[in-house]
């Protein structure tokens, strides 16, 4: 096991325009998540604006052999979905995933996109999931251990009758994709992957609680990379990385003129 990377000045840097370019890809596709816009057409613009605008690279593509350049999960769908010829229609509610490596260094960010009308307790979901995470990245500051953020996060969830999937963690990042620490978005004292962890400035990481209306059970499609919840209950998640920095937290994946959200 590696031990954590402490980000230097420089390579903080490159994180902020990592983070930036992957916020400004999800604030260019929102005009075209609508009904009737097939996954892998998102994939392409995506794909394309990456490549072409930004000069950068969509880290999921050939990832551990992902085919596509983001992830985008809809409805039951938990996490990793893979774009296809599926069509979005009224009340869908979907995750898009993006990761962009620019100068070497990584922003992943990921957000919920609601089609047309949802239903109540559509809306509900997509609501307590992007509260949770927040709520999560209240907690960090220099010499927190790193569990208090999880236990955060399920106590507010698990409040709200919906709960916390375990199986997928948020996760270190910088010059790796997914590196130390795992970052655990509940807490189980007696969990193997729950270890002792103080928060120091210049670690990154990511925050990206997965919430269930139903039971946290998942199981893995035969495509050996969309993820779905077991009782076909819907899904949502939110993700931001974070620099933990000498007062508290910095948010490197907020857009241009957005803020940080206090629950
Ligand atoms: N972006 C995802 C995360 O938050 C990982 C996607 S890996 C992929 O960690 F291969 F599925 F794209
Ligand atoms: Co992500
Ligand atoms: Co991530």
């Amino acid at each position: 096991m590696s031990p954590i990377s402490i980000k230097t000045k420089e390579e903080i840097e490159k994180m902020r325009i990592a983070g930036r370019l992957a916020v400004d890809v999800l604030n260019m596709i929102t005009p075209y998540v609508k009904a009737g816009v097939k996954t892998e057409e998102l994939d392409r613009l995506c794909h394309d604006y990456i490549v072409n605008v930004q000069q950068a690279y969509p880290a999921p593509l050939n990832y551990k052999n992902f085919p596509k350049s983001i992830c985008t999960s809809v409805n039951h769908q938990v996490c990793h979905a893979v774009p296809g010829e599926k069509k979005l229609k009224n009340g869908d509610i979907m995750n898009i995933d993006i990761t962009v490596v620019k100068n070497g260094y990584h922003g992943d960010t990921s957000r919920m996109f609601i089609i047309g009308k949802p239903s109540i307790r559509a809306k509900r979901l997509v609501e307590i999931a992007y509260e949770c995470l927040w709520i999560g990245i209240h907690q960090v500051k220099p010499g927190v251990d790193l569990s208090v953020v999880g236990k955060a996060i399920q106590r507010y969830v698990e409040s709200k009758k919906c709960s916390v999937v375990q199986e997928y963690c948020g996760h270190g990042i910088g010059y790796k994709f997914h590196e130390e620490p795992e970052v655990l978005h509940y807490f189980d004292p007696k969990s193997k992957k729950n270890k002792n962890i103080l928060l120091k400035p210049g670690m990154t990481f990511t925050i990206e609680p997965m919430i269930n209306a139903g039971k946290r059970e998942i199981k893995l499609l035969p495509d050996q990379w969309t993820v779905v919840t077991k009782d076909h209950s819907l899904s949502a998640q939110w993700e931001h990385t974070i620099l933990v920095t000498e007062e508290s937290f910095e948010v490197l994946t907020l857009g241009e003129g957005e803020e940080v959200f206090c629950p």
